[in-house]
């Protein structure tokens, strides 16, 4: 077994056995990367905000702690959530809330407008790769903030209001750009994105905002152009669906040779994804309600994929993926450009039998910021090959949705440890693919 780290991972894990088709319906949980922003822009108004069809998942739990210690009232009933910051009435995380997750980089603009300070904790997150956040810095001094890092805290501070300016990303980041959008709308006068990411949960984090109040327009070319204004109001918003769910469950079906219906799987989001099935001639029936898939167990083609920001193939959607392509029938070819590190995963699905290879070149076309580095950014995979079950510890949280894929495709029985990073990023995974017919057990050692 890979690196089981400490004593309180191993007290609870998966047991999953392969090898069962997975049948029947699920309802897509509402979007992990949606949630936890939308409640930090909750801070940016003393009304209430409410938020339905919430994923209820650990990065949600961690979110509202980091409200709660602000200063904030809410309420979690069933999948509603209601938020209210009457004031805020501290302006530090600390880093047993703040460390653990990227989420508090985004609360800066909230308490820098509505208390002129912020201090929040060197963000944590999953280990796939360093995650700097020098481009959330850069903007935010351009809008006037100081900041100084001290002791493991930033420390961030303006003496007037917050103003607007034209901030170019050097890469379409999705928290960089959300970041932005809640600071620019209560900031004076106008700010310009150029290069800014587009995903369908930052066009669902403006909606949200347009409700409030805020004055957003996208332009041509990935520029969003932000009036600021002088305060905003309470609202009340309905999540879309988890795209990364939706795919996770739909590999699972083709690796199991399954036929499950996913309903609230929306096309739109998941066109590149769809596109990529439909290479791979794997069938799939898109409804108004959702999306089946259906997994007859013919041949499937290699393919070459690269991933990419949104309209792109999403990196997220790279690691489960990657676990259908040891299925595929010949060599694929994975070029990851969002992260310089993110193949760490493929070590365990090659003891589980896979043949993976990895490579520091770029193996595609996209313009790829690891280019001549020695990141390796590139995989070769050879199938078909049976895997086999075994022990798994999962490093974050796509990583560890693959091993449960492989796991469900695998001869045998495996053990996954390290199923908090699945919790803080999925609603119930375990009771969804059991409720689909999978053999997979939730076991928590006393
Ligand atoms: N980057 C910098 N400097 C910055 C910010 C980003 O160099 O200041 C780099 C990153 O190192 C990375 C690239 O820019 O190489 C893109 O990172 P981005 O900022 O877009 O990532 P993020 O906003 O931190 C979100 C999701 C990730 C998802 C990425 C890309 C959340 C909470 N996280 O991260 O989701 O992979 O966008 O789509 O929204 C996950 O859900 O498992 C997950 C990791």
């Amino acid at each position: 077994m890979n690196n089981l780290a400490t004593t309180k991972e191993q007290t609870s894990r998966y047991q999953v056995t392969g090898g069962t088709p997975l049948h029947g319906a699920v309802t897509l949980s509402g979007a992990k990367n949606a949630v936890t922003k939308m409640t930090i822009a909750s801070l940016l108004t003393n009304e209430l905000c409410i938020l339905r069809n919430v994923p209820l998942l650990g990065d949600l739990d961690l979110t509202i702690k980091i409200c709660q210690n602000l200063g904030s009232q809410v309420v979690l009933q069933d999948h509603t959530l209601s938020l209210q910051t009457r004031d805020i009435t501290r302006t530090c995380i600390p880093s047993d809330l703040g460390g653990l997750n990227r989420i508090a980089v985004i609360t800066v603009g909230p308490m820098l407008h509505r208390c002129g300070e912020a201090v929040i904790p060197v963000p944590g997150g999953d280990r796939i790769g360093p995650r700097p956040i020098d481009f959330h810095i850069n903007g935010l001094r351009q809008m006037g903030a100081n900041v100084v890092e001290k002791d493991g805290y930033y420390h961030f501070t303006c003496s007037d209001k917050l103003h607007g300016t034209t901030i170019k990303l050097p890469f379409p980041s999705v928290m960089a750009t959300e970041n932005f959008l809640l600071t620019a709308s209560l900031a004076e006068g106008v700010t310009i994105i150029e290069n800014a990411a587009l995903e369908p949960e930052i066009i669902d984090l403006i909606k949200l905002l347009q409700k409030m109040g805020a004055i957003i327009e996208l332009k041509v070319d990935r520029r969003i152009v932000i009036e600021g204004v002088d305060q905003l109001h309470g609202a009340s918003h309905t999540l879309l669906s988890d795209r990364n769910e939706a795919v996770s469950l739909a590999i699972a079906t083709y690796l199991t040779r399954g036929d499950v219906y996913l309903r609230g799987a929306q096309q739109d989001h998941l066109l590149t994804f769809l596109n990529m099935l439909s290479k791979m001639r794997l069938r799939f029936e898109i409804d108004d309600e959702g999306i089946r898939f259906v997994g007859d167990g013919a041949a499937l083609p290699a393919v070459a994929l690269e991933t990419d920001v949104h309209p792109g193939f999403m990196t997220d959607w790279q690691q489960p993926f990657t676990v259908l392509l040891t299925q595929a029938d010949g060599i694929s070819v994975v070029h990851e450009t969002v992260y310089e590190d993110r193949f760490g995963y493929t070590s365990t699905l090659k003891q589980m039998g896979a043949h993976i290879g990895l490579y520091t070149k770029c193996l595609g076309e996209v313009p790829c910021r690891f280019r001549e580095k020695q990141y390796a950014h590139s995989c070769v995979v050879r199938g078909p090959t049976p895997l086999k079950g075994t022990q798994l510890s999962i490093p974050d949280i796509r990583a560890g949705c693959s091993y449960i894929l492989a796991a469900l495709c695998a001869e045998g029985t495996s053990d996954v440890y390290g199923i908090e990073h699945i919790e803080r990023g999925y609603e119930k995974l375990d009771g969804k693919l059991r409720s689909l017919g999978a053999r997979i057990e939730r076991l928590v050692l006393v």
